[in-house]
């Protein structure tokens, strides 16, 4: 059976060999042309004039459009219609794109957009957490608040308290393909689109607005992205109605892609955070009452920042049964890039904040921090209390598999010898120091929107038996087509090789969700299943008939169809179907069952099930400049009955590294004046093949999934880069040995700010 088995990407040999295809490769018709935005270079005011005389003038520029110029009013948002393609008048970030200009070539677009010279009423920008806060600047009137008995009282009547702040960096997405798109206008006033983004829909639904047509005149493909991470969900709006207006104002083919610091300068990140909590808990460190005030920083517009807010409010408890918990959420608007949605979606913010608050009681009481982790996990099924437990929102935990794979994971990493060890480095290490930290996750799998949980998929069988597949999913690197091609192959019972992976296309599958919330697998897999199971009992029933035999005697596998009496190849079945006038072709859909959610009162059960993980990490630092290494790495982590673990494991691989990344040296510096300082790879340091771990152990939980998911699967996309909180723990430990204090570190834990902490803790 292909599911469940180790295969390798489907592309890994194009990607490798440079042969496979994107965006930027797809060879172009004569006569295309090359799109580049004049961008803001300030970050607040009002757009008194444009002069773009020399932008007209210079070699092999064909057009150059303003917002004026614009025959509809061209929307990029994906939530509230507040993203003008370009300004409208009121400038709003530094790197806002101003005017279009439309070229030969992309070197003499981009050169073309560089001579444009704005003139700005400025006013002053508001950049950080506390100027929006300062002036009143949010995007929802008060917070928005999630609770579960009574924090204050139980915070109140605890016999220890604790209360700070901590602050959370940004991340830059640093897809190593950059965003892009390529617009052929059709004969009917249409578009043909081709676009790098996880959301082939919205593409079509922002063009047919765009261009004043239905949905039905724009068709969108995507074959494969280089890398999305969640910045491909909403942020490739503006390239292809870029292309797309300007493909009906000049009747030519246009084309757009991002240079890498035009990409940091106009897209958004992750979003930055402030998380204050008030914690009352007992001299075990079982946490007795818990509050938390979330402060987003949401950048510009509204984009994703309502549901990427409400998900760090949802993961704000992540493993812990809290019985009295209150988050408060705060959404700032700030004169920054719109930040967007990126892997974990707001989950990680909320994680590591509850993170840091175990780490400081475990600090706080003298305990090991794992200690009291497992005092305030859930309880495990079967014991007491697990029957009704439920999170701060209301949903039942029920199968918490975290105990079970505690113990696993201390015991293959050797954890209680390499504390010690660690212990006793240290304290002969003046310099040098050590620190090792364990960091589970839990993480709700379903999109938090309940409607977007649906997924349709289209497969054809033709009569030699190979078989087209199609899903609404996309490919970002995550093996998502291999995935789902197993599960076509599985039940036709035929071999992996007899299904075509084909680019995701809006005229095949409708009215599809962007692949994200980790779900792509869950949702297309199953739909696939759906569409693959109408064929197979077509043909079992032909069979049965032709055979005397009922359809269930009919079974399907190595490559066969076999019936009591007799068997077949698959493909002489296909053909057979064919000549007996029985169709070979069907649609697929599914919806998540079980799931409702009241986002506004922050109750209900708005996830399917959850994933776990846990990790431990190692690292050794230098006191003294601040310079770290992370040593070991060990990883157990929970993708159910794995649809194909070498996959999963490198999505685990991926995830940590990514998540290592954000916390440690992913750092995004904005100027006074609000300008991006960091927005190169001169500038942001993402890891490299260097700072991967030491030794890295990656290992899957191997049990099915309770809930019924396409072969008990789990979902595996997000999940792992919260194991890079684990990363920044360990730093914050072996800080922690410098001094008597609890080291306040921020993220992310740069070697900058590691030398602050250690200042810190030695005060
Ligand atoms: N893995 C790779 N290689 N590239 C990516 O862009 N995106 C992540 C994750 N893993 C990503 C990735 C994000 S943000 C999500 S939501 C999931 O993949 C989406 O795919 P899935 O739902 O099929 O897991
Ligand atoms: Mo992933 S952030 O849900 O695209």
């Amino acid at each position: 059976m292909t599911v469940g088995t180790s295969r390798p990407h489907d592309s890994a040999r194009l990607h490798v060999t440079g042969e496979a295809r994107y965006v930027d490769d797809i060879p172009t018709p004569a006569g295309t042309l090359h799109l580049a935005f004049g961008l803001s270079q300030t970050a607040a005011g009002q757009l008194e004039g444009l002069d773009l005389d020399a932008v007209r003038a210079a070699p092999g520029v064909v057009a150059v459009l303003t917002h004026a110029d614009l025959k509809r009013p061209a929307d990029c948002s994906p939530s509230a219609h507040d993203e003008p393609l370009l300004c409208d008048g009121a400038v709003h970030y530094l790197g806002q794109p101003l005017f279009l200009v439309i070229a030969d070539t992309h070197v003499n677009a981009r050169r073309a957009a560089r001579l444009g010279k704005a003139q700005i009423a400025e006013t002053t920008p508001i950049l950080t957490i506390d100027e929006a806060l300062a002036q009143g600047s949010r995007f929802e009137e008060g917070p928005r608040i999630y609770q579960t008995g009574d924090a204050g009282t139980a915070i109140a009547a605890a016999p220890h308290r604790l209360e700070a702040s901590f602050d959370i960096g940004g991340q830059e997405h640093f897809y190593l393909e950059g965003q892009a798109a390529l617009v052929l206008p059709t004969e009917d006033g249409g578009a043909q689109v081709h676009s790098s983004t996880q959301h082939p829909t919205e593409i079509q639904h922002k063009v047919a607005d765009a261009l004043g047509v239905p949905m039905h005149a724009v068709r969108v493909e995507t074959r494969r992205m280089g890398g999305g991470f969640g910045g491909k969900e909403s942020q490739g709006n503006h390239l292809a109605i870029a292309c797309a207006v300007a493909a009906e104002a000049t009747g030519r083919p246009c084309k757009m892609r991002y240079d890498r610091d035009d990409d940091f300068l106009i897209t958004g990140k992750r979003h930055d955070f402030r998380i204050d909590y008030t914690c009352g808990f007992d001299e075990t460190g079982r946490i007795l009452g818990l509050d938390f005030v979330q402060y987003t920083r949401c950048g510009w517009s509204m984009d994703l920042s309502l549901p990427v807010a409400d998900r760090a409010m949802l993961h704000a408890g992540n493993a812990y049964h809290l019985e009295n918990m209150r988050v408060e959420s705060h959404r700032l608007r700030t004169n920054t890039q719109s930040a967007t949605a990126f892997r974990g979606f707001g989950g990680p913010q909320g994680v590591i904040g509850m993170e840091r608050v175990i780490d400081h009681v475990a600090h706080h009481l003298g305990l090991d921090p794992i200690e009291v982790r497992r005092r305030n996990f859930y309880a495990p099924d079967g014991e007491n209390g697990a029957a009704d437990q439920t999170t701060h929102y209301g949903q039942p935990v029920q199968g918490f598999l975290l105990h079970e794979m505690t113990d696993q994971l201390l015991a293959s990493a050797d954890y209680a010898q390499r504390r010690e060890d660690v212990r006793q480095f240290n304290d002969i290490s003046p310099v040098l120091k050590r620190g090792l930290a364990y960091a589970p996750v839990m993480f709700g799998i379903s999109f938090t929107l309940t409607h977007l949980n649906q997924a349709g998929a289209l497969v054809h069988v033709y009569m030699d038996g190979s078989v087209h597949l199609n899903h609404g999913g996309t490919e970002m690197g995550q093996g998502l087509n291999q995935k789902v091609a197993q599960v076509a192959a599985a039940r036709f019972g035929i071999p992996l090789e007899s299904v075509k992976i084909t680019a995701t296309d809006t005229g095949k599958v409708p009215n599809t969700s962007a692949t994200a919330a980790s779900s792509g697998s869950d949702l297309n897999g199953m739909a696939v299943q759906v569409a693959c199971d109408e064929i197979r009992d077509r043909l079992s029933r032909l069979l049965a008939e032709k055979h005397q035999c009922t359809p269930a005697q009919v079974t399907f596998a190595g490559g066969k169809v076999t019936t009591p009496g007799a068997e077949y190849s698959f493909a002489e079945v296909a053909h057979l179907a064919w000549t007996e006038r029985v169709s070979l072709s069907a649609t697929g859909f599914y919806k998540t069952p079980d799931i409702k959610w009241d986002r506004i009162k922050g109750q209900g059960h708005p996830f399917f099930y959850y994933a776990y993980g846990c990790a431990l990490s190692e690292v050794l630092l230098d006191t003294l400049t601040g310079e770290y290494r992370l040593t070991r790495v060990d990883i157990l982590h929970d993708a159910g009955a794995s649809l194909n673990p070498a996959l999963d494991i490198g999505q685990i691989e991926g995830g940590y590294v990514q998540g290592a990344g954000w916390l440690t040296t992913e750092e995004l510096v904005w100027d006074a004046r609000g300008a991006l300082r960091t927005h190169a790879p001169s500038t942001y340091k993402i890891p490299g093949f260097g700072d991967q771990p030491d030794i890295f152990n990656v290992a899957l939980f191997d049990a099915g999934n309770r809930a019924d998911t396409v072969y008990r699967s789990k979902a595996v996309g997000e999940p792992p880069l919260m194991l890079g909180i684990s990363a920044f723990l360990a730093l914050s430990d072996a800080a922690a040995s410098c001094g008597a204090r609890y080291p306040r570190l921020s993220a992310p834990a740069t070697p900058e700010e590691l030398c602050r902490a250690i200042a810190r803790t030695r005060a």
